[in-house]
């Protein structure tokens, strides 16, 4: 997520030496794991199953808002080509991203090139985390959740997900849902009003959020309309920048375990994985990092 704010504050923007072309932003590896029902094939006995695993980072710029029109405001970033983020002001100043998304991508181009992939992965039991993260008012609640007319990355992933188990015949699925959010350091349960203040605990098998509620889900509007719920009890306020700021970093967590369809469930292996999508602002950054509140392991 990139603000097109003039004067942004963050780490890209106080760079101001013009020595390189770009400065590569992550490292090259691309996790390309398309959906397949031949992905599901068991490992024999004794091989160790088929992980990978990558980080790629991608850049969204929204376009300026009608205030900021009337208030005269300027891009001061742009994308220039797909992979590549340059200054208006200084074109030495530019840096490489996996893929750069322009104002007029929509959010169902962002989820094709940065999501789906995580998704069908988490579908045939590899972890994926979709994070956003960028200054108030910069578009990841726009990005992740969206609208009626735009839905989000969170909306289209669930659809997805329903999708490939609906082709997915010769498995059954049972999906789990988490929501929580991290307020103030606080971590409170977004589905269960009552579960605040709850701690992050560690076992053998990696990092928990104790006593969250999980609820298991039927149909891409049963999550949905518990993502509604768990919003109405979310912090929100406004900044300078967003009327309807989101003042709390939020977790969703679609829980997919799945194994072969047979009557006999003797021998049967569960392939365990969690789709892990996380909103974060600038804000609190710093105090998030130190704490490792949010380190959400493979299982
Ligand atoms: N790609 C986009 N196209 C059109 N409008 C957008 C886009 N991205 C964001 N917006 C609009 O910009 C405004 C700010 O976006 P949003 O609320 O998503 O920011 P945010 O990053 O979640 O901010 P905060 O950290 O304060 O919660 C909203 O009115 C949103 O509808
Ligand atoms: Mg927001």
């Amino acid at each position: 997520m990139a603000s097109p704010r003039r004067n942004a504050s963050h780490g890209e923007a106080a760079r101001s030496d013009s020595s390189p072309t770009y400065t590569p932003a992550t490292p090259r590896s691309r996790f390309a794991a398309e959906f397949s029902p031949e992905a599901f094939d068991e490992p024999g006995a004794g091989e160790a199953p088929s992980a990978k695993e990558s980080v790629t980072a991608t850049v969204r710029f929204r376009p300026l808002s009608s205030r900021e029109i009337r208030q005269g405001e300027e891009i001061a970033w742009y994308a220039d080509g797909e992979t590549i983020v340059r200054s208006e002001h200084n074109p030495n100043i530019a840096y490489a991203y996996d893929r750069v998304f322009g104002p007029t991508t929509t959010t169902q181009q962002v989820y094709d090139v940065a999501a789906q992939h995580v998704v069908g992965g988490a579908m045939q039991g590899i972890n994926g985390t979709i994070f956003a993260y960028g200054v108030t008012s910069s578009g990841k609640t726009h990005t992740m959740h969206g609208d009626q007319r735009s839905p989000g990355i969170i909306p289209l992933a669930v659809k997805d997900a329903f999708g490939i188990i609906q082709e997915t015949l010769n498995r059954e699925f049972l999906l789990r849902v988490s929501y929580l959010e991290i307020y103030n350091e606080v971590v409170n349960d977004l589905l269960n009003p009552a579960g605040k203040n709850l701690r992050i605990r560690e076992d053998l098998q990696g990092t928990f959020v104790e006593g969250i509620k999980e609820e298991v889900v039927l149909s891409p509007t049963h999550v949905l309309s518990l993502i509604a719920a768990g919003e109405e009890h979310r912090h929100i306020g406004s900044t300078n920048f967003n009327l309807l700021s989101s003042r709390s970093h939020t977790i969703f967590t679609l829980t997919v375990e799945s194994s072969p369809f047979c009557e006999s469930n003797e021998g049967e292996t569960v392939t365990f994985s969690q789709l892990v999508q996380r909103v974060q602002g600038l804000k609190q950054q710093e105090h998030a990092g130190r704490k490792g509140l949010i380190s959400i392991k493979v299982c």
